[in-house]
């Protein structure tokens, strides 16, 4: 996505200047002056995110400064022809520390990759290779190439969420989940079963402040970083966190909204995230990692069995595929209303 906000010219340095001191620009696309929109001269300013009373739309025709010159290409007189095939073409960015996956095969060029992409990325400090995900607790496996202090603060969505990328997992591929949701709950009592650090909780409560958030987390540290991020954002009157287990911890009876945003054995839950939801009704998001061949029959089918065993009625509202998670499986969710 290439959102911009096109702004007259004679107003357009204050708003450049105030979505750099927010982190909102996108620096890695040049703004420019046009004069086509029936408004005179006006800016182009390239946003990483929706910005709060401004219409952003898609830029045709982006223009992105030289340091956009890829790895691969940067790498070309240092590393043998033959290795070449192996740099990888994308990494994520979280806060200020970029994590990379990087193939066996160029193990050993780990700290000249990591060096050329800190030259890429100025503002970043620090460069992680990735391992993979593991455990319950959905833990990164990752060994720092370059820097110290992996603790960071990520922005987005007009949110803040501080993590220690080397414990703690943060998908960007999640991303628009995270802004769907921010848009449920209003005066709602919402149940977020599989908080972590407040992927989905602290969205919501910034942007469509419900009534109370129950956000369980069983990792303690997880659990801690949720609390240190309830402050940061300014929602601890709306979200109540608890460190727990939700096969045991979560209410019963009560709940508007539920989230189950966990991958795996999110079924294992259902009959506690379906209990949540108070009798006269509300809604259950469902996520699974389901076979390509299953897509959607299968959490249905899941969904439904649970339902019937405690006697409530559903009915299936939205279907969406949120992620490819590996090869022919998909990061899916389904929102369904449960009476
Ligand atoms: C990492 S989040 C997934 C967040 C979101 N889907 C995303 O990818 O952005 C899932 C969280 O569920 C927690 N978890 C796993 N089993 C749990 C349980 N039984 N009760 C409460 N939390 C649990 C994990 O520790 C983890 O922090």
């Amino acid at each position: 996505m290439n959102r911009i906000i096109v702004i007259p010219l004679e107003n357009a340095e204050y708003l450049r200047s105030e979505l750099n001191k927010k982190e909102l620009l996108d620096k890695e696309r040049k703004i420019r002056i046009i004069d086509n929109y029936n408004c005179g001269k006006c800016m182009e300013i390239p946003v990483l995110d929706d910005i709060t009373g401004y219409r952003t739309i898609e830029q045709a025709d982006p223009k992105y400064y030289q340091r956009y010159r890829s790895l691969r290409d940067r790498l070309k007189n240092s590393i043998p022809d033959h290795e070449l095939c192996y740099v990888p073409s994308g990494w994520q960015i979280i806060g200020e520390i970029i994590v990379i996956s990087i193939p066996e095969e160029i193990s050993s060029r780990g700290y000249l990759i990591a060096k050329t992409l800190l030259e890429m990325y100025p503002r970043c400090r620090c460069v992680v290779r990735d391992h993979g995900i593991t455990g319950q607790f959905r833990e990164p496996m990752r060994e720092i190439l370059i820097g110290s202090d992996t603790e960071t603060l990520q922005k987005e969505h007009e949110c803040l969420f501080k993590l220690d990328v080397t414990k703690i997992m943060y998908s960007k591929g999640n991303l628009s989940e995270r802004k769907r949701m921010s848009k449920y709950g209003k005066d709602e009592i919402v149940v977020d079963m599989f908080a972590g650090i407040g992927y989905f909780s602290i969205p919501m409560a910034v942007h469509s402040t419900p009534r109370k958030i129950i956000s369980i987390e069983l990792n303690p540290l997880s659990h801690q970083y949720l609390c240190e991020n309830i402050e940061l954002n300014h929602v601890g009157e709306v979200i109540e966190p608890v460190n727990g287990d939700c096969a045991c911890v979560t209410p019963k009876g009560i709940a508007d909204r539920v989230i189950m945003g966990y991958v795996g054995t999110t079924h294992e839950y259902l009959a506690q995230g379906i209990d949540a939801i108070r009798k006269e009704g509300g809604m259950l998001h469902y996520h699974e990692t389901t076979p390509e061949e299953r897509v959607f029959v299968r959490p249905i089918e899941r969904i439904r069995t649970a339902a019937a065993k405690l006697g409530r009625e559903i009915e299936i509202k939205e279907c969406h595929r949120i992620k490819k998670y590996s090869p022919g499986v998909w990061h899916v969710v389904v929102d369904v209303l449960v009476k």
